[in-house]
Protein backbone atom coordinates (compact mmCIF):
# COMPACT_ATOMS: atom_id res chain seq x y z
CA UNK A 1 0.00 0.00 0.00
CA UNK A 2 1.36 3.87 -0.94
CA UNK A 3 1.53 6.30 1.60
CA UNK A 4 0.78 9.61 0.14
CA UNK A 5 0.38 12.55 2.70
CA UNK A 6 -1.03 16.08 2.32
CA UNK A 7 0.65 18.01 4.76
CA UNK A 8 1.56 21.97 5.60
CA UNK A 9 1.32 23.07 8.84
CA UNK A 10 -0.52 26.30 7.90
CA UNK A 11 -4.12 26.15 7.72
CA UNK A 12 -6.10 27.16 4.36
CA UNK A 13 -3.53 26.38 2.01
CA UNK A 14 -5.17 23.19 0.72
CA UNK A 15 -4.32 20.16 2.04
CA UNK A 16 -7.84 19.11 1.88
CA UNK A 17 -8.73 20.23 -1.18
CA UNK A 18 -5.28 18.31 -3.05
CA UNK A 19 -6.08 15.02 -0.46
CA UNK A 20 -9.48 15.11 -1.87
CA UNK A 21 -8.58 15.63 -5.68
CA UNK A 22 -5.26 12.66 -5.45
CA UNK A 23 -8.17 10.21 -3.51
CA UNK A 24 -10.47 11.24 -6.58
CA UNK A 25 -7.56 10.84 -9.14
CA UNK A 26 -6.45 7.48 -8.17
CA UNK A 27 -9.57 6.47 -7.69
CA UNK A 28 -10.90 7.19 -11.15
CA UNK A 29 -7.23 5.03 -12.60
CA UNK A 30 -9.53 1.92 -11.11
CA UNK A 31 -6.78 1.82 -7.52
CA UNK A 32 -8.41 1.07 -4.71
CA UNK A 33 -8.12 3.97 -2.59
CA UNK A 34 -9.05 5.16 1.41
CA UNK A 35 -8.64 8.34 2.26
CA UNK A 36 -7.63 8.97 5.76
CA UNK A 37 -8.43 12.60 7.95
CA UNK A 38 -6.48 13.55 10.64
CA UNK A 39 -8.51 16.78 10.98
CA UNK A 40 -10.49 16.61 13.81
CA UNK A 41 -12.55 19.46 11.43
CA UNK A 42 -12.94 16.11 8.95
CA UNK A 43 -12.92 18.08 5.03
CA UNK A 44 -11.86 14.75 3.75
CA UNK A 45 -14.54 12.83 5.48
CA UNK A 46 -17.26 15.42 4.86
CA UNK A 47 -16.20 15.24 1.12
CA UNK A 48 -16.98 11.10 1.10
CA UNK A 49 -20.01 11.89 2.57
CA UNK A 50 -21.26 13.82 -0.33
CA UNK A 51 -19.53 11.38 -2.76
CA UNK A 52 -22.17 10.17 -5.24
CA UNK A 53 -22.91 6.23 -5.01
CA UNK A 54 -22.24 6.23 -8.44
CA UNK A 55 -18.88 7.00 -8.86
CA UNK A 56 -15.51 4.67 -7.67
CA UNK A 57 -15.76 3.99 -3.86
CA UNK A 58 -13.23 5.75 -1.54
CA UNK A 59 -13.21 4.53 2.05
CA UNK A 60 -12.74 6.88 4.83
CA UNK A 61 -10.70 6.34 7.54
CA UNK A 62 -11.40 8.86 11.08
CA UNK A 63 -7.25 9.10 11.48
CA UNK A 64 -7.95 12.16 14.15
CA UNK A 65 -9.16 9.48 16.26
CA UNK A 66 -8.32 5.40 15.14
CA UNK A 67 -5.42 6.50 13.56
CA UNK A 68 -5.00 3.75 10.83
CA UNK A 69 -5.83 0.79 12.56
CA UNK A 70 -9.24 0.75 10.53
CA UNK A 71 -7.96 1.56 7.23
CA UNK A 72 -9.22 -1.01 4.83
CA UNK A 73 -6.20 -3.69 4.29
CA UNK A 74 -6.50 -4.00 0.87
CA UNK A 75 -6.30 -0.44 -0.74
CA UNK A 76 -3.91 0.48 -3.00
CA UNK A 77 -3.51 3.92 -2.04
CA UNK A 78 -3.82 5.53 1.18
CA UNK A 79 -4.32 9.37 0.97
CA UNK A 80 -3.59 11.25 4.26
CA UNK A 81 -5.17 15.19 4.94
CA UNK A 82 -3.19 16.19 7.41
CA UNK A 83 -3.95 18.49 10.16
CA UNK A 84 -2.81 22.43 10.22
CA UNK A 85 -0.34 23.10 13.02
CA UNK A 86 1.77 19.85 13.19
CA UNK A 87 4.77 20.34 14.93
CA UNK A 88 7.19 18.87 17.38
CA UNK A 89 6.63 15.05 18.45
CA UNK A 90 3.03 15.46 16.70
CA UNK A 91 4.75 16.20 13.05
CA UNK A 92 7.21 13.10 13.49
CA UNK A 93 4.81 11.19 14.53
CA UNK A 94 2.28 12.10 11.46
CA UNK A 95 5.20 11.62 9.54
CA UNK A 96 5.80 7.77 9.78
CA UNK A 97 2.53 7.19 7.94
CA UNK A 98 3.72 8.23 4.76
CA UNK A 99 6.36 7.45 2.31
CA UNK A 100 5.10 10.54 -0.18
CA UNK A 101 4.59 14.09 1.10
CA UNK A 102 2.93 16.69 -0.77
CA UNK A 103 3.26 20.43 0.59
CA UNK A 104 0.97 22.79 -0.75
CA UNK A 105 1.60 26.87 -0.28
CA UNK A 106 -0.52 29.90 -0.94
CA UNK A 107 0.82 32.76 -2.94
CA UNK A 108 0.81 34.89 0.16
CA UNK A 109 3.98 36.17 2.26
CA UNK A 110 2.66 35.14 5.21
CA UNK A 111 2.29 31.45 3.78
CA UNK A 112 5.31 31.38 1.99
CA UNK A 113 7.35 32.39 5.40
CA UNK A 114 4.88 29.84 7.33
CA UNK A 115 6.11 27.07 4.79
CA UNK A 116 9.80 28.23 5.27
CA UNK A 117 9.61 27.38 9.18
CA UNK A 118 7.68 23.81 8.67
CA UNK A 119 9.91 22.83 5.78
CA UNK A 120 13.05 23.57 7.75
CA UNK A 121 11.38 21.85 11.01
CA UNK A 122 10.45 18.55 8.28
CA UNK A 123 13.72 18.56 7.12
CA UNK A 124 14.55 17.66 10.99
CA UNK A 125 12.04 14.91 11.07
CA UNK A 126 14.22 11.81 11.21
CA UNK A 127 12.27 10.20 8.44
CA UNK A 128 12.92 12.91 6.19
CA UNK A 129 16.90 13.27 7.09
CA UNK A 130 16.76 9.74 6.21
CA UNK A 131 15.52 9.74 2.89
CA UNK A 132 12.49 7.35 3.81
CA UNK A 133 9.87 9.82 2.83
CA UNK A 134 9.87 12.29 -0.46
CA UNK A 135 8.75 15.67 -0.20
CA UNK A 136 7.22 17.76 -3.03
CA UNK A 137 6.04 21.23 -3.16
CA UNK A 138 3.09 22.49 -4.88
CA UNK A 139 1.95 26.28 -5.56
CA UNK A 140 -2.11 26.24 -5.05
CA UNK A 141 -4.60 28.93 -5.97
CA UNK A 142 -2.60 30.56 -8.24
CA UNK A 143 -3.17 33.50 -10.52
CA UNK A 144 -1.27 33.74 -13.38
CA UNK A 145 0.67 37.46 -14.06
CA UNK A 146 0.34 38.92 -10.70
CA UNK A 147 3.35 39.28 -8.99
CA UNK A 148 2.74 37.59 -6.00
CA UNK A 149 2.64 34.59 -8.12
CA UNK A 150 5.73 35.25 -9.10
CA UNK A 151 7.33 35.59 -5.75
CA UNK A 152 5.76 31.97 -4.60
CA UNK A 153 7.13 30.49 -8.54
CA UNK A 154 10.36 32.00 -7.36
CA UNK A 155 10.46 30.68 -3.94
CA UNK A 156 9.19 27.35 -4.69
CA UNK A 157 12.13 26.98 -7.47
CA UNK A 158 14.61 27.66 -4.78
CA UNK A 159 13.18 25.54 -2.06
CA UNK A 160 15.00 22.90 -1.56
CA UNK A 161 12.65 20.34 -2.31
CA UNK A 162 10.84 19.38 -6.08
CA UNK A 163 8.26 21.95 -7.33
CA UNK A 164 5.94 19.50 -9.34
CA UNK A 165 2.88 21.48 -9.87
CA UNK A 166 1.20 24.91 -9.85
CA UNK A 167 -2.59 24.93 -9.53
CA UNK A 168 -4.43 28.37 -10.37
CA UNK A 169 -7.32 29.43 -8.25
CA UNK A 170 -10.35 27.89 -9.51
CA UNK A 171 -14.44 27.37 -8.49
CA UNK A 172 -14.04 23.85 -10.14
CA UNK A 173 -12.23 23.01 -6.84
CA UNK A 174 -15.27 24.85 -4.45
CA UNK A 175 -17.77 23.73 -6.73
CA UNK A 176 -16.23 19.27 -7.03
CA UNK A 177 -15.70 19.39 -3.31
CA UNK A 178 -19.55 20.35 -2.94
CA UNK A 179 -20.92 17.18 -5.03
CA UNK A 180 -17.82 14.98 -3.39
CA UNK A 181 -15.67 14.87 -6.22
CA UNK A 182 -12.65 15.68 -7.72
CA UNK A 183 -12.05 17.81 -10.59
CA UNK A 184 -10.95 15.06 -12.66
CA UNK A 185 -14.81 13.72 -12.41
CA UNK A 186 -16.04 17.11 -13.83
CA UNK A 187 -17.02 17.00 -17.38
CA UNK A 188 -14.03 17.95 -19.62
CA UNK A 189 -15.31 21.10 -21.09
CA UNK A 190 -15.15 23.02 -17.51
CA UNK A 191 -12.01 20.95 -15.94
CA UNK A 192 -9.18 20.44 -18.75
CA UNK A 193 -6.70 23.54 -17.38
CA UNK A 194 -7.35 21.91 -14.36
CA UNK A 195 -6.28 17.94 -15.61
CA UNK A 196 -3.13 20.00 -17.74
CA UNK A 197 -2.00 21.46 -14.46
CA UNK A 198 -2.25 18.60 -12.56
CA UNK A 199 -0.16 15.90 -15.14
CA UNK A 200 2.65 17.00 -13.65
CA UNK A 201 1.70 16.12 -10.09
CA UNK A 202 0.05 13.05 -11.12
CA UNK A 203 2.94 12.04 -12.99
CA UNK A 204 5.32 12.42 -10.04
CA UNK A 205 2.98 10.76 -7.52
CA UNK A 206 2.80 7.60 -10.11
CA UNK A 207 6.75 7.66 -10.61
CA UNK A 208 9.45 6.41 -8.42
CA UNK A 209 10.74 10.02 -7.82
CA UNK A 210 7.83 10.14 -5.01
CA UNK A 211 9.04 7.10 -3.43
CA UNK A 212 11.63 6.27 -1.23
N1 LIG B 1 -7.09 25.87 -6.10
C1 LIG B 1 -8.12 26.37 -5.41
N2 LIG B 1 -9.03 27.19 -6.02
C2 LIG B 1 -10.06 27.71 -5.34
N3 LIG B 1 -10.30 27.48 -4.03
C3 LIG B 1 -9.44 26.68 -3.36
C4 LIG B 1 -8.32 26.08 -4.02
N4 LIG B 1 -7.64 25.35 -3.08
C5 LIG B 1 -8.31 25.48 -1.92
N5 LIG B 1 -9.38 26.28 -2.08
C6 LIG B 1 -10.33 26.71 -1.04
O1 LIG B 1 -9.56 27.27 0.03
C7 LIG B 1 -10.12 26.90 1.29
C8 LIG B 1 -9.07 26.18 2.13
O2 LIG B 1 -8.72 24.96 1.46
P1 LIG B 1 -8.55 23.60 2.27
O3 LIG B 1 -8.28 22.54 1.27
O4 LIG B 1 -9.70 23.40 3.21
O5 LIG B 1 -7.21 23.91 3.10
P2 LIG B 1 -6.61 23.16 4.39
O6 LIG B 1 -7.13 21.76 4.38
O7 LIG B 1 -5.12 23.25 4.19
O8 LIG B 1 -7.05 23.93 5.58
C9 LIG B 1 -11.34 26.06 0.98
O9 LIG B 1 -12.47 26.89 1.02
C10 LIG B 1 -11.09 25.56 -0.43
O10 LIG B 1 -12.27 25.33 -1.14
MG1 LIG C 1 -8.08 20.61 5.82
Amino acid sequence: MRHIMVLNAKGGCGKSTLATNIASYFATQDAAVALADYDPQRSGLDWLARRPENRPAIAGVAGFKDGLRKAPRNADILVIDAPARSHGAELADLVKHAETIVVPVLPSTIDMQATTTFLDELKGVGKIAKKQAKVAVVANRVRENTLIYDDLDEYLTKARVPYVAALREAQNYVRAYTRGLGIFELPEYLAWPDWEEWEPLTAWLRSKRSQP
